[in-house]
């Protein structure tokens, strides 16, 4: 099974083609700090041949859901090394994957302020899972030039932080409508200025992201997760393959690990002008960069998206959460087990580290 076979990813040896995906897991509750629970359930996850940590704020300002981990004080970095310790002690590799939320976001978990986004344009039709309950979205503030610089500014220190609490790299979160998607979209980007308007202005703030995390640490250390067809808080695109076609493009001619590309999840609806052919196919085959494929992959349909030659990692998210030592399950063909959703987001150490092992 090529899923179990070695993989270097630059100067890091992954010891298989599994990656833990990107997982928000809501259990930090004291200043964003990571908890020893968070060290033990990363660690219990650490026969991935790669981890990609659950997203991590650059800033306040970045902050849209409570009891979500940060990566900008001092005393953040000095937690997260407890985590960073424990993989490296078990033979893992962990990547920290770095976030703002933009308008996915609400006040009443922001100290009042107003989440900000290239423009001042609301979700519609979904509501924000909030400290106090699940509200409607805000209006939020148009963020300014000078908001912008200081974001990237923001990015390329949360990076250095990574690296400072262990991470062995960082992914920028650019997909699920999150700040850099916002950004790209034609639905949450109304702007005027150098980063709207067209597709190369609308890309514009992902690129400059990406250029800041490589000149703070190295593009062998940095990846970005990407999600095109993904309609997920409004994004919406006039045409998701000439945005995403251009975006792949400008980061072919930048030196760093890889990209994350996440297929649409099954259970959204299509927007009916998207294409509907196989997004690694259609977007994957752009990648020059180590290419991660993602979403809903079997061991089956992950090991037979390698064997197509596209993809050179599978990343499995609600199966590794559920499964901590899916590889060797994968290796025996041994059955899974049922990934919980009620305790997916928030609580304690039920359904977070108490899934069991195979015996
Ligand atoms: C509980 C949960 C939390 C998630 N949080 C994040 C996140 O913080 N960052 C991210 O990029 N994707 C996040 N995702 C998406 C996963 O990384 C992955 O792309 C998605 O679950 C599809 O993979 P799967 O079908 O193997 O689960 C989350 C998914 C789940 C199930």
């Amino acid at each position: 099974m090529q899923l179990l076979t070695s993989y270097k990813l630059g100067s890091i040896e992954l010891k298989n083609r599994m990656v833990m995906a990107p997982m928000t897991r809501s259990r930090s509750f004291s200043k964003g700090l990571a908890t020893d629970l968070m060290a033990e359930y990363y660690a219990q996850r650490a026969s991935a041949g790669l981890i990609l940590s659950e997203a991590i704020n650059i800033s306040a300002d970045a902050i849209g859901s409570p009891f979500t981990p940060g990566l900008y004080t001092a005393e953040q970095v000095e937690s997260w090394k407890k985590v960073t310790d424990t993989v490296h002690k078990k033979g893992g590799v962990i990547f920290a994957q770095l976030w703002h939320t933009g308008r996915v976001a609400h006040s009443v978990d922001r100290n009042g302020v107003l989440p900000v986004a290239p423009s001042a344009v609301k979700i519609e039709g979904m509501q924000h899972f909030t400290s106090q309950g699940v509200k409607d979205y805000e209006t939020p503030r148009e963020m300014s030039i000078a908001d912008i610089r200081q974001t990237i500014a923001d990015y390329a220190q949360a990076a250095k932080n990574a690296i400072a609490a262990g991470f062995d790299g960082v992914e920028l979160h650019a997909a699920n409508g999150y700040l850099p998607q916002q950004f790209l979209s034609d639905s949450a980007n109304l702007r005027t200025d150098e980063y709207g308007g067209s597709i190369e202005n609308k890309a514009r703030f992902t690129l400059e992201v990406m250029h800041a995390l490589i000149d703070a640490v190295g593009g062998d250390k940095v990846g970005i997760k990407i999600s095109p067809l993904h309609p997920y808080a409004g994004i919406a695109f006039d045409d998701p393959t000439a945005t995403y076609t251009y975006l792949i493009n400008e980061l072919n001619k930048l030196n760093f690990a890889f990209v994350e590309l996440m297929k649409r999840a099954p259970t959204f609806p299509l927007l009916p002008h998207y294409p509907v052919d196989d997004e690694i196919e259609r977007f994957g085959k752009l990648v020059k960069q180590t290419l991660i494929a993602g979403t809903a992959y079997t061991r089956d349909t992950g090991d037979a998206e390698l064997e197509k030659g596209i993809a050179d990692l599978i990343a499995y998210g609600a199966a590794f959460l559920a499964n901590p030592d899916l590889p060797r399950r994968f290796e025996l063909g041994a059955e899974l087990n049922t990934p919980d959703r009620a305790t997916m987001f928030g609580g304690g150490e039920h359904g977070y580290i108490d899934y069991p092992f195979l015996k």
